[in-house]
């Protein structure tokens, strides 16, 4: 088999080069953000988001030409959109844009040697300009010699390399940081490592679409509705994916959408659907709802595609999360506590400071807003009070999944947003996830100290937001 050529060491010296630069540039950033927030420097706001604009611009550029981890850690970042001024997110958003395609050569010689013959051979067409270029890989149509059109995704010769180093990088920052804050960010790394890594195996991507295909179809109404491309496994390997081509276009083309007279809500409440039984019934979720990963194909059932990023949760954990979000839905301070001491994210001592917290969030004043109502709150006074009870916590965790279960959540929310502005988390993710928690989907749910919390009567959850 042929070698293929990859980044060359003096490159690699340099991505990591560069990347300690940029970590230095963000420490320094921070550390007179919190000099002059206790009062110990004068630094206006103004030259604050400065700064960290001219950070994001340098990261950015920095991620288009590196691309591998750096544009992942940038898009997840970009979504941060509450604590990040708009002027770093803005930048950061480019990321969701396409990064120019890799050398055509390259990508070719990469499938001769992943599927042991030429393209020529394989296929009877193959476009050579890619549908998207992206961080890992990227994605060619074909159409094989008995009629199928599929699309090839294509991971970049020698990636893996390149983010190996950006994930030594990132681990010395997040170790740096470490001394500064309070909460361990350990756990996050670790998290985005093994998503990292595991996204660079196709096999595993492949395996996972199919799995989470298989439970969304025991729903027949998802079933109807949601289209998820079938894998080629003959002219699949660890890093060429082949599977169907989905024709149609992205959900958040409004345009196309008007014009084919598809209605974008109904769509959003299908995907936030498809997310729920997920992420509430399944314990096994694809983590990366962006719009880039929802299509809407030529009859209008809605397209899941890219399930690299995906995350199973170990079954106590599941249960524990949802008695946490029907503690959220049904706003019982004493449910919420206890469910994070089963989810193993906090001890028993903790409860009641956990309980305080849960009291303070569930005030009305600041319960299930939409997005535009939270713009429109002064936060000040929550943020300080959180603030000060988070301090009191002493045993915080983070049970393994949970990163992902949030980002999953985070960008579902991000979705909703952007598509369907106005929308009320509760009302969407509350109903459907009280169909499990009532039906009892899962023994599991009902047993021991979960039983008080199940056994109440829930109400229903569009009359208690
Ligand atoms: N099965 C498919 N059918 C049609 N287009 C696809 C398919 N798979 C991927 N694409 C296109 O390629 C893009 C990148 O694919 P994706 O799996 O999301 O890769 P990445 O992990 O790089 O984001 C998608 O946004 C979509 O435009
Ligand atoms: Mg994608």
């Amino acid at each position: 088999m042929s070698r293929i050529a990859g980044p060359s060491f003096t490159s690699l010296l340099h991505r990591a080069v560069v990347l300690l630069g940029l970590i230095v540039r963000a420490f320094v950033l921070y550390l007179r953000v919190v000099l002059s927030n206790r009062g110990w420097l004068r630094w206006s706001d103004a030259a604050s988001v400065a700064s960290l604009h001219a950070l994001a611009v340098r990261f950015v550029r920095a991620a288009v030409r590196f691309k591998g981890a750096l544009i992942k850690v940038g898009q997840m970042a970009s979504l941060r959109i509450e604590i990040l001024p708009s002027e770093v997110t803005d930048e950061l958003a480019k990321l969701q844009d396409r990064v120019d395609p890799h050398p055509s050569g390259e990508i070719l010689q990469q499938i001769r040697v992943e599927l042991g013959q030429s393209v020529e051979d394989l296929f009877e067409t193959f476009s050579i300009v890619p549908l998207a270029a992206a961080s890992l890989g990227q994605v060619h149509r074909a159409r094989t010699h008995d009629g199928r059109e599929v699309a090839l995704k294509v991971l970049y010769p020698g990636i893996e390399r390149s983010v190996s180093i950006d994930l030594a990088m990132t681990k010395l920052a997040i170790w740096g940081f470490n001394f500064f804050v309070v909460a361990d960010l350990m756990p996050v790394y670790r998290e985005l490592r093994d998503s990292i890594l595991g996204e660079m195996d196709y096999i595993r991507e492949a395996k996972a679409s199919e799995e989470i295909a298989a439970n969304l179809a025991t729903d027949p109404d998802l079933a109807a509705r949601i289209r998820i491309p079938s894998i080629d496994w003959s002219l699949t390997r660890k890093r060429v994916l082949t599977m169907e081509y989905i024709e149609g276009v992205k959900i958040n083309d409004s345009a196309a959408m008007a014009e084919r007279g598809f209605d974008v809500d109904e769509r959003v409440g299908w995907v936030s659907r498809a997310f729920c039984h997920m992420m509430f019934r399944d314990g096994f979720f694809h983590c990366d709802p962006h719009p880039g990963n929802i299509m809407v194909d030529t009859e209008g059932r809605v397209g899941l595609i890219d399930f690299g990023m995906n995350q199973r949760i170990e079954p106590d954990v599941l249960a524990a999360l949802r008695r946490n979000v029907l503690a959220s839905v049904t706003r019982d301070a004493d449910l919420y506590a206890r469910s994070l001491v089963e989810a193993g994210a906090i001890d028993p001592c903790d409860v009641p400071i956990v309980k305080e917290l849960a009291e303070l969030s569930f005030d009305p004043a600041y319960y299930n807003l939409t997005p535009q109502e939270v713009a429109n709150l002064d936060l000040g006074e929550y943020f300080e009070r959180t603030r000060q009870q988070l301090k009191k916590i002493r045993s915080f965790r983070l049970p393994v999944g949970i990163v992902m279960w949030s980002r999953a959540i985070t960008l579902l929310y991000a979705l909703m947003v952007e598509l369907a502005p106005g929308i009320r988390p509760l009302e969407v993710f509350g109903p459907y996830v009280m169909e499990f928690l009532r039906g009892g989907e899962k023994p599991e749910a009902a047993t021991e100290n979960g039983t008080k919390g199940l056994n109440r009567s829930i109400p229903d959850a569009s009359k208690s937001v």
